[in-house]
């Protein structure tokens, strides 16, 4: 018979010759060995699944060719002693665009002495409500008995486009603009009427949080947190502080918190290393906290496909008292200058191959099965040898 003859040949290429039921033996020693070898299989079999199923994320460094105009500031600090009117918000950059007293996107929030927040909502302040060009204003105004058509001095700093200063901001706009320092408030009528000096004096103790986000150009620049209304003269950016007064001056308390700093939208595993950072000031006065930030480009490419362009940050700090007696020259604030690195950093998330689990799991099965069924016949049989012997001392 042809056919029973290729079937003994198929037969002889079996690799598992089995053995008859009848001769096996079922030993103690091989079930804790067989226990032992299955937990060790589902440690070994998870952890190679853990490992499948995470996510690798791979960095690479190219030159950055791409030529993103804009990037996004988010910012959001608490200065614990320095109240919302005095605070103010510049950016400049290298391109010589310059944006003062930024408001836009950038939202203050007054808070009490011990930190929590004055209004529910959160106002887009003026400087100390200037309530001239409101409709509230303007009852107010009439109930004073003033005449919205008068025009009050500017303590001779009248201009040919500006006769008229009606109210305490106009008078101090006057005097910036010629550059002048307005060293004492009290003699101005237009502030004496608006209560300047007692709503500085009501907001002395207020700490102010500043945050929101900024977009500028996508080159070096520096953007700065700073008492007093900035302004621009023959191209010198400066700070009225003048207006505060010189006691005030001396007691600037610029502790403040970083609650959050980033350039760009977050990606996974992103650190931003001035996040948290607080800095307490120990001598009042004028103290000026400088951070370098070297800003990375960095662009995170996602498992399916999706790309997130975005930035990460180094920082160095630098903090300098100023002392204005002494002739020193500075600015009480919080500067942040920010230059852009010429590497690009892609992240990449890699998963894991499949196939490459497989194999995985299949080594380990086979293998502990394997070194399983070695220990036990190693065990089975010196266990059956030393039995005999013993077998043999009693007989003998
Ligand atoms: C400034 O304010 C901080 C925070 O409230 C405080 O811890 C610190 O002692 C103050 N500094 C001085 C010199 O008073």
């Amino acid at each position: 018979m042809a056919g029973g003859d290729v079937w003994s040949k198929l037969r002889n290429l079996d690799a598992y010759p089995k053995t008859l039921e009848d001769f096996r033996v079922k030993t103690f020693s091989g079930a804790a060995i067989s226990i032992v070898a299955i937990l060790l299989i589902v440690v070994l079999f998870t952890s190679e699944l853990v490992y499948y199923l995470s996510t690798e994320v791979e960095p690479e460094l190219f030159v950055d060719t791409s030529r993103d105009e804009k990037m996004r500031i988010n910012v959001d600090v608490t200065f614990h002693k320095m109240a919302c009117a005095f605070l103010h918000l510049d950016i400049m950059d290298v391109s010589g665009e310059n944006e003062l007293d930024v408001e836009h996107d950038i939202f203050k929030q007054r808070l009490t002495e011990t930190g929590t927040p004055i209004y529910e909502e959160p106002e887009e302040v003026d400087d100390l409500g200037d309530e001239s060009d409101s409709a509230v204003g303007a009852l107010k105004m009439m109930k004073e008995g003033l005449d919205p058509n008068r025009c009050e001095s500017c303590y001779g700093a009248e201009s040919e486009q500006n006769k008229c200063c009606n109210t305490c901001e106009a008078v101090r706009e006057a005097y910036r603009r010629k550059g002048w320092a307005l060293t004492d408030i009290q003699g101005i009528e237009q502030c004496e009427r608006e209560g300047w000096t007692e709503k500085l004096k009501a907001q002395a103790k207020e700490g102010c949080r500043i945050y929101g986000h900024l977009e500028v150009n996508k080159v070096a620049g520096n953007f700065h947190i700073a008492p007093g209304k900035s302004f621009q003269q023959h191209s010198i950016h400066f700070h009225d502080l003048n207006s505060f007064g010189r006691e005030a001056l001396g007691k600037f308390n610029m502790s403040h918190t970083i609650n959050h700093l980033s350039f760009g939208i977050e990606y996974p595993g992103v650190v931003n290393p001035l996040d948290g950072h607080s800095e307490t000031a120990d001598k009042l006065g004028a103290t000026m906290y400088q951070y370098y930030v070297k800003i990375v480009p960095t662009r995170y490419r996602k498992a399916r496909g999706q790309e997130l362009n975005t930035n990460q940050y180094s920082v160095t700090m630098h903090q300098r008292h100023i002392d204005h007696k002494a002739g020193q020259t500075g600015l009480p604030g919080m500067f942040v200058m920010f230059e852009i690195s010429p590497i690009l950093v892609q992240l990449s998330e890699r998963t894991h191959s499949f196939f490459h689990f497989l194999t995985g799991v299949l080594a380990i099965i086979g293998g502990i099965f394997s070194v399983a069924g070695m220990i036990d016949s190693f065990v089975y049989h010196g266990l059956r040898s030393l039995k005999k012997k013993q077998e043999l001392g009693k007989l003998g």
